[in-house]
This record gives structure tokens, C-alpha cells and sequence, in this order.
């Protein structure tokens, strides 16, 4: 990674990440980092071009650690956020101290006399997560805003290009956020902007170009994150890079119809490894998620594993590095002493198809490993991809298998494979698609009484699922119109053989998760 000029050091805040993903949208190159990193090296003598402390969920009275070194270069520019303020204030000389009440959610704050900030208005509402708070100001800083329970919301020091902000200011629900964040970078830090689509795409071919002259394999589902990856790597690469789609048979009609679209308008290599009744094989009789999960998963490294050295026999080729689409957050997840594990984890290990590299001795290539979805989704179409591409939304590896509740049967999947391609359809037809983040149809274990022609049926449930979210780690269930739901209702109960009943899921995440198994 070239050198980043903002070092975000991780405290274990839930909102890191997002100081890291709001500071690249104001275009300042930036990454995020440990503190121990930070102490490595700073020992070698490396310093960045501004500071930032995220928030935590520890209490400075319990914290032993020795912060002074942070402090230590009077025209280094920090920032400290929530904690973050914290231990500046404590460093510098002020007081720490748990107050009568914390506060938590929203807060409203104002200016306090002869302060502001362009584009702030003199009282706002932002988001709070605190108990400590400062009690006493450092000597040399000044308070530039309150909360409305008293407390220092915002401070600044008078001599050195220092800021501590109690609040959020990295995340949605704060107003003016991005507005405080850009006062710090461009008013204290007089930094100059250093992030575009044109540097990440630089910086991208550049990990691409460590291959040299050697074959690369890569495990293309034509999503978001594979096909940027796979452009990328084809630039460099040109017929060295060979993609494999594997049909498992859990697919949409949407994706066999991609992946056609795809291998006719690029230059991408796509092999297809038809693979629907090995899988079958394997799935059959399993009703449990984490078995599905599994055996899809393992089927999937087989099969890989298989045909490509079948292939290479053929071709009289060898393959020595794997393409991944591997995005930052995996990065963050796998570094962050506070993230580890948790489902994310799980997720990441098949959608990465965990094991694989292990198993055919292959080297990783990660030309995304830098970036976030939304980065990659503007690197796509500076690499000339359609709109429509980038922006598909998620689907997840194990496909339809976890979208049939319990067992999974050729008619049970073609029963989702209707109705998803119904619900698709209509989000197109009546402009909903993109302005949704995720969206499908689920298959019930369940019947239902229901009246067809002039006959009782018993038949079974299908579930619409449309979410609203920024990565899926939290989503919003969307208030899709009654219009819509009544028109993709009507289709699928028409349309689709042994389904009487559809129903919409009004569950957000959490407490449900996106998926239902
Ligand atoms: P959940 O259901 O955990 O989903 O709220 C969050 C996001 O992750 C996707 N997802 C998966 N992706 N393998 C994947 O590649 C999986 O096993 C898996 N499970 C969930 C889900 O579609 C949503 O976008």
C-alpha cells in the first residue's frame, strides 16, 4: 500500500470503519491502524500527514496505556473522536471524569459565543455514545461547542492543530458530520485532497503487476466485487487471467443470464463448470443452515478444485495465484483486535471460498483489499463496466440453498428461481431496483389453505425480502409500495405451481438478519 496520509487509530469503536469511509469520500487517502502499529511506527521514525483517535468502549480510569508518544510532534494534526477526545484531553492536561448521567443517541449541541464552522448551523443534532466525559479543559484549548446537558461537545487547542469532537460525527445520524470532518482535514490539518477513482486504479494495477509473467485463477460469480476484480486483473494480465463459474444449481435465472451478457461483452475468459448434479448430490437431504452452508461450500472447493487441475492438464497450463475480491472491512476484520470473529467472519470465509488457497498451493491475489464496496463500485465504472453491472445487488454464496427453508428439492428451488425472477422483473419494471439494497424471495416450510379455481389448495408460502442498508451489517425492511407488493403478489400466486400465499418480511436488522437461514 503507497503511503496513506491519515492514520486512524482504532480504539475499537463500532464506527471506525465508517471515519475510515467518510475520510476517503472527502478524498483524503487514509487507512485504518492499531495502536500498537501506530507506536511500530512511529519507533521507525514514519509520521502521517494528520492523527485521528477513534471512540472506544473503554473508561481512561482503567486504561493503563501510555499515550504521551501520540502528542509527542507539536505540528502533527489530531483528532480525537469521543475516546478518541478523551485521552487528548487527558494528555494534555485536562480532567476525565464520569458525569451524573451518560449520553447516549441523539443530542443537540450549539457554538459556543464567536464559534463556527462553515456550513454548521449555531445548534445541531448529532450522535452520542458516552459516559466519561471531559471535565476540565487543558490548558491552550478553547470550547468551541456544548451539549445540551453542559458537557464539551467540541474543543480545540489555540496554538497546535488539535480538535476533540465528543460526538459522532461518522455516522449517518449525525447532522452536518461530514461538515465537522472536512473543518478538521481543511481548516486544522490543511491537508490537500489525495483520493480519487484514478489513484485507486493506479494503486490496484500496481498490486496486479507483482504476478510478473504467471497464470492466475480466479473464482468468478459475476457480482460486484469478482467482476471489478477480474477487469482488473485482465487489464495486466490480458489471457493469463482464466475465470471458473461454477453452476451449483442455486442460482437465479438473473445470474446465468450475467454471466452470458458478460462473456459476450468482455474480454474475460469465462469458463463454465456445470456442476447442478454434483450439488444436488450433496445437498440432498440436509435441512439444518449451517449443514447446507457447509456441504455447499465444501462441494464448491471440490469441484474447483477438480475441474482446474483438469484444465491445467488440458492446457498444459499452471496456476500459481488465486484472484479474490477481497474488500478493506475483510482486511479491517482480520487486524482489529476488537472485531474478530462473529458471523461476518463466517460469511467471509465462504464467500472468499476459505480453504482453497491452502488446498491447490496457490499464492492470494487481492488487487480490492484497500477499498470499500463503494469504492469499488466507482473503480468499475472507471474501468469502463456498466452501471447496471456494478450495482447488481448481493447475492450470497450458498444462493437459493438458503432461501428454501429446510430441504432442498428440484421443485423447491424452482420455486424461488419463479418467484425471485418475478419479484426482479417488477423492481425493474417499475424503477425500484436500484434504489433497494437488497431484494428476494424466500421459500416457506409451510402450507397454507388456499382457493384455486373452484378448489381448496394446500400450498405453500413465499416470503418477499427487501432491505435498505449501507453494507449489511444493519438494514431497514423497505416500504416498498402496497401497489407493487399487490402487482408481484398477484404474479407469483398466477405464476408459480403450489404457491397460495405471499407474504412480506417488516423485519429490520437487527434483531433479524438479511437472509432467513
Ligand atoms: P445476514 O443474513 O447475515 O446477511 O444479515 C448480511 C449479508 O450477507 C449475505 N450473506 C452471505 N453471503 N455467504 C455469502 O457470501 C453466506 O453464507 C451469507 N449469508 C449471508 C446476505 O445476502 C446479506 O447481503
Amino acid at each position: 500500500m503507497e503511503r496513506r496520509q491519515v492514520w486512524i487509530v482504532d480504539f475499537g469503536s463500532q464506527y471506525t470503519q465508517l471515519i475510515t469511509r467518510k475520510t476517503r469520500e472527502l478524498n483524503f487517502s487514509c487507512e485504518m491502524i492499531t495502536l500498537s502499529e501506530m507506536r511500530e511506527r512511529v519507533i521507525q521514525g514514519e509520521w502521517p500527514g494528520a492523527i485521528v483517535l477513534s471512540g472506544g468502549p473503554q473508561s481512561l480510569e482503567q486504561d493503563q496505556e501510555d499515550y504521551q508518544f501520540l502528542f509527542e510532534k507539536e505540528e502533527i494534526p489530531i483528532l480525537g473522536i469521543c475516546y478518541g477526545m478523551q485521552i487528548m484531553a487527558h494528555v494534555l492536561g485536562g480532567k476525565v471524569e464520569k458525569g451524573h448521567s451518560g449520553e447516549y443517541g441523539h443530542s443537540e449541541i450549539h457554538f459556543s459565543p464567536g464559534e463556527a464552522i462553515v456550513g454548521c448551523p449555531q445548534k445541531f443534532s448529532v450522535w452520542m455514545s458516552h459516559f466519561d466525559h471531559v471535565s476540565k479543559l487543558p490548558p491552550q484549548m478553547t470550547t468551541v461547542m456544548l451539549s445540551q446537558n453542559g458537557y464539551l461537545a467540541m474543543i480545540r487547542h489555540q496554538k497546535r492543530p488539535i480538535l476533540g469532537i465528543q460526538f459522532h460525527p461518522e455516522v449517518e445520524h449525525s447532522e452536518h458530520g461530514k461538515d465537522v470532518l472536512s473543518y478538521f482535514y481543511k481548516n486544522i490539518a490543511k491537508l490537500t485532497t489525495d483520493w480519487n477513482a484514478k489513484i485507486m486504479l493506479e494503486e490496484a494495477l500496481q498490486l496486479v503487476q507483482k504476478v510478473g509473467d504467471e497464470s492466475v485463477l480466479c473464482a468468478f460469480s459475476g457480482g460486484v466485487d469478482s467482476l471489478v476484480a477480474a477487469t482488473l486483473a485482465q487489464k495486466v494480465l490480458g489471457d493469463r487471467l482464466h475465470c471458473f463459474f461454477v453452476d451449483n444449481g442455486l442460482l437465479r435465472p438473473q445470474d446465468y443470464h450475467h454471466i452470458e451478457v458478460l462473456k459476450k461483452a468482455t474480454p474475460l475468459n469465462i469458463e463454465i463448470i456445470d456442476a447442478r448434479s454434483i450439488f444436488a448430490q450433496s445437498c440432498q437431504s440436509l435441512s439444518d443452515p449451517e449443514d447446507k452452508r457447509k456441504a455447499i461450500g465444501k462441494t464448491f472447493i471440490n469441484v474447483f478444485e477438480q475441474k482446474v487441475n483438469q484444465y491445467q492438464k488440458e492446457h498444459d497450463i499452471h496456476f500459481s495465484y488465486l484472484l479474490q475480491g477481497t474488500l478493506y472491512p475483510d482486511v479491517i476484520e482480520s487486524i482489529s483486535p476488537h472485531q474478530k470473529g462473529g458471523k461476518s467472519a463466517t460469511i467471509k470465509s465462504h464467500h472468499n471460498v476459505g480453504g482453497l488457497p491452502e488446498k491447490m498451493k496457490l499464492k492470494l491475489l487481492e488487487p480490492l483489499r484497500y477499498l470499500f464496496k463503494d469504492e469499488v463500485r466507482i473503480l468499475g465504472e472507471a474501468l469502463g463496466l456498466k452501471h447496471e453491472w456494478v450495482h447488481r445487488h448481493p447475492f450470497p454464496g450458498p444462493g437459493i440453498g438458503i432461501r428454501v427453508l429446510g430441504e432442498l428439492s428440484p421443485k423447491s428451488v424452482a420455486k424461488v428461481q419463479q418467484s425471485d425472477q418475478i419479484l426482479f422483473e417488477e423492481l425493474h419494471s417499475q424503477g425500484l431496483y436500484y434504489s433497494t439494497w437488497q431484494a428476494f424471495t424466500v421459500l416457506l416450510p409451510v402450507k397454507t389453505v388456499g382457493v384455486k379455481g373452484d378448489a381448496r389448495a394446500f400450498e405453500e408460502v413465499i416470503c418477499i425480502r427487501m432491505v435498505n442498508s449501507s453494507d449489511g451489517m444493519t438494514a431497514k425492511w423497505s416500504e416498498a409500495p402496497y401497489s407493487f407488493l399487490a402487482k408481484v403478489s398477484g404474479r407469483i400466486t398466477n405464476e408459480v405451481s403450489g404457491v397460495t400465499r405471499v407474504v412480506y418480511d417488516i423485519t429490520s436488522k437487527p434483531p433479524g438478519t438479511i437472509e432467513w437461514e
